[in-house]
């Protein structure tokens, strides 16, 4: 008797636990575009332990790198879907990269190099079977959990694009913006659904890294619509002599290496470096997101995993679209000169096997 009621109580722990383990798969948002969680499981099984080891030694000697590889994955993402396209150098005839736009500036080169870094140790180890998109989506994940941030699951299997898009860099939001321009530039984007929570969570990634003088000119000059802080204006004018000063600013005062909800404290004392920062707190929707994401770090780090997810979909490329680039910047297409170098490194790779 006593042993039949302990097995239906293990029995029932056993389901209590299953459901919930359930319940939180099922807080995923959807996989819309032919991705999956489980994609390199045969092909590459140590792909995003490789990806996590690099990145560890890469911010052991430069943090910066953590918050300059969070913005490529955005920024990758925003513009023409998440295909690798801001790694693109430009293609002749055009001499313009999407790096070269006025919206991608501050882009750090030495973060755009660690994913090919990490390409070539991943294609070392695997072949040329993972791509630079889910390389920039890990290392975007990862830039987050190794900071302090939430841990989340990146669905895999993106292809790398043929072209790149100069012009769609203007899908990018702007600084000068305010809440509702900034939400519409993400309630337009297409292929996902943006909601006010996912732009007040994601916006949440200004809680490290930096910025240069000339994004945030507005606040400089009294031409922002949103309140500042004294000392920090004054701090801020300090560091930038003129707008176009080449300096640079936190964008988090309190923490700034650090992935936190610190960002949305900041907002609460008008210490939000951007206009489209600080006008989250001016605007009754968005400023009862912002208080309930200061007071409630694992309600932030909740949103911003579900908003990462989606984000991390946009248009993506899969099955037989774009291609595996054997080298981040340039298309397996490109010119000949490049092509050898990847001949090289398939022969490489080949005589591993
Ligand atoms: C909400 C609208 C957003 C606007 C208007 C915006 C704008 C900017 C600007 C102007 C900079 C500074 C560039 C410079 O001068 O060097 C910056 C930096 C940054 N942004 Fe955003 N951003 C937005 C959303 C996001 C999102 C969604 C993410 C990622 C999920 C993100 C991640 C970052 C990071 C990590 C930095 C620091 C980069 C570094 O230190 O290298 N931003 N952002
Ligand atoms: C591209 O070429 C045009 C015309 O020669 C020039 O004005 C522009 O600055 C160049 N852009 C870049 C990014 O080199
Ligand atoms: C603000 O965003 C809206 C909507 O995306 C856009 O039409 C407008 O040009 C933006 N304004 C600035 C200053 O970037």
């Amino acid at each position: 008797m006593a042993n039949s009621s302990l097995y239906s109580f293990l029995f029932l722990s056993c389901l209590v636990l299953a459901l919930a383990t359930k319940a939180q798969s099922q807080a995923k948002p959807p996989i819309v575009n032919g991705l999956s969680w489980s994609f390199y499981e045969s092909s590459c099984p140590s792909v995003e332990s490789i990806v996590t080891k690099h990145l560890k030694s890469v911010f052991k000697k430069d943090p910066g790198q953590a918050p300059g590889l969070l913005r490529i994955f955005f920024h990758d993402c925003f513009v023409q879907g998440c295909d690798a396209s801001i790694l693109l150098d430009a293609i002749p005839p055009s001499n313009q990269s999407e790096r070269d736009s006025r919206s991608n500036v501050g882009i750090r080169p030495e973060a755009i190099k660690t994913i090919d870094d990490i390409r070539a140790l991943v294609h070392k180890k695997c072949g040329r079977v993972v791509s630079c998109a889910d390389i920039v989506a890990l290392a975007g994940r990862d830039a987050v959990v190794l900071t302090g941030g939430p841990s989340f699951p990146v669905p895999l299997g993106r292809r790398d694009s043929l072209t790149l898009s100069f012009a769609e860099t203007g899908n990018l939001p702007s600084p000068f913006n305010n809440t509702a321009g900034t939400i519409s530039t993400f309630a337009a984007q297409k292929g996902q659904k943006f909601d006010v929570t996912d732009v007040v969570a994601l916006s949440g990634a200004h809680t490290f890294g930096l910025s240069h003088c000339s994004s945030f000119s507005d606040r400089l000059s009294g031409k922002s619509p949103a309140p500042i802080d004294q000392t920090l204006l004054k701090n801020l004018k300090t560091t930038c002599p003129s707008s176009n000063s080449p300096n640079t600013a936190n964008l988090d005062i309190r923490t700034p290496n650090k992935f936190d909800n610190k960002y949305y404290i900041n907002l609460m004392n008008r210490q939000g470096v951007f206009t489209s920062d600080q006008d989250l707190f001016s605007v009754a929707q968005t400023k009862k997101l912002v208080q309930s994401f200061a007071l409630d770090e694992k309600l932030f780090f909740d949103k911003f995993a579900n908003a990462m997810i989606k984000m991390s979909q946009l248009r993506v490329l899969t099955g037989k679209q774009g291609e595996i680039r054997a080298k981040c910047n340039v298309r397996n297409s490109g010119k000949k000169s490049e092509l050898a170098s990847v001949v090289e490194e398939v022969f490489e790779v080949a005589q591993q096997f």
